[in-house]
């Protein structure tokens, strides 16, 4: 196993891991192993890190955006019809304020939020209102060959009924949703051999897991003051979260060992240098199948000065185009069907991580427990949480 525990002050960049040198290199190569082993550091210090993909086309994302810009656009009983609230909205559209950070209610969330010195804390979501964000979740994964326990979790996509939208709408899905899904199972595979595992471990418990591309959107017309909280602080309940970038930034994370606040920016590629940068943050499936050596990333969305810069600049320069601002993320998950529970040998290694921290005066709260369950069952608890299941 190599040696994983962090004790050095880690820095506030996110570190920038490379998925070309890990294909490009053999398995065994000290290059692609060394990169690896930075990935599983990255993920474990600070529950996110900048994945560099040169298959990763820029201009997807762009088309990505440009369609999901006019689709949000679309007045609220058109967008209704995409709704599927009897399948837990895991299709479909979500329309603004029905989502609620779960945080508000959450003992150990709470914990986490007071243990953050004053001026990083995330804005105040103790109101418990529901998030001013809307939602459209693609699915992305390939079917099971075999009847999964939790069908409401692996239902049929909708497409937008409006035919200038419904025209582009597949195509544009899915050309951006396997792009990022290529990327973030690539870093699956590399987290998997950094924490000393087979490359598959983690990929193949995903294997027909419900992947989903799922663009939020905020109307920055009636949400654009600074200060409003377009998604209020939590953790996502998935394996790994990959986002491309964003049009308006708003995004900050918490790194775990940073106890700081990062306002997010996805850096652009060099001129000439292939491919995209994009981001990944760790969940809670991650973080219950390493018993907590990697924990779930804290972040939140809200307008920041400089959100408020960046409307302003669309409003000059794009003054045609929605308001919208569109988050460009996609969830892979484990299977549904997958027995989630920690791996032995890496929760051997989350003790030690925990009591290094703990050495070097870094209290992260009560030990959780993570008990064994089925990934659907995990999913389900998590979503009567944030009010999308009743
Ligand atoms: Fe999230």
């Amino acid at each position: 196993m190599p040696q994983l525990a962090v004790a050095e002050e880690p820095s506030m960049d996110l570190p920038i891991i490379d998925l070309d040198v890990y294909r490009s290199n053999p398995l065994s190569s000290s290059a692609a192993q060394e990169e690896c082993a930075r990935a599983a550091r990255a993920l474990i210090t600070y529950g996110a890190l900048v994945l560099h993909d040169s298959r990763v086309s820029e201009s997807d994302n762009e088309t990505f955006l440009d369609l999901l810009e006019d689709y949000f656009a679309q007045p609220a009983e058109t967008l209704k019809r995409d709704e599927r609230p009897e399948l837990g909205y895991q299709v479909g559209v979500t329309l603004e304020n029905t989502e609620k950070p779960k945080c508000a209610v959450d003992e150990p969330c709470l914990d986490v939020i007071e243990r953050l010195a004053l001026a990083e804390r995330p804005l105040d979501i103790s109101g418990h209102q529901p998030d001013p964000k809307c939602r459209f979740f693609w699915r992305m994964g390939e079917p099971a060959p075999y009847a999964t326990q939790f069908p409401g979790l692996n239902a049929e996509n909708v497409i937008p009924e409006v035919l200038a939208i419904r025209e582009r709408w597949t195509p544009v899905m899915e050309t951006w949703g396997k792009s990022m899904k290529s990327a973030v199972s690539g870093l699956a595979e590399m987290a998997a051999v950094g924490m000393g595992l087979p490359a598959e471990t983690f990929t193949d418990a995903g294997r027909y897991g419900p992947h989903l591309l799922a663009p939020t959107a905020s109307d920055l017309e009636k949400y654009g003051s600074k200060d409003t909280i377009l998604a209020g602080f939590h953790t996502d309940l998935n394996f790994l979260t990959i986002h491309g970038r964003s049009r308006y930034p708003g995004l900050h994370v918490w790194a775990r060992n940073t106890g700081r606040r990062i306002a997010v920016g996805i850096p652009r590629p060099k001129p000439g240098q292939p491919g995209s940068y994009l981001l990944v943050q760790a969940g809670k499936q991650l973080e219950h199948v390493t018993g907590g050596l990697v924990k779930a990333g804290y972040h939140e969305v809200v307008v920041n000065p400089s959100t408020v810069n960046t409307i302003a600049a669309r409003r000059r320069d794009f003054s045609d185009r929605p308001l919208v601002r569109i988050s460009s993320t996609f969830f892979w998950h484990l299977n549904s069907d997958y027995d989630l529970s920690p791996i032995p040998a890496l929760a051997d290694q989350a003790k030690a991580v925990r009591a290094a921290n703990f050495d070097l005066g870094r209290d992260e709260g009560g030990e959780v427990e993570y008990e064994p369950m089925k990934v659907g069952q995990q999913v389900q608890n998590e979503l009567k949480h944030i009010a999308l299941l009743a």
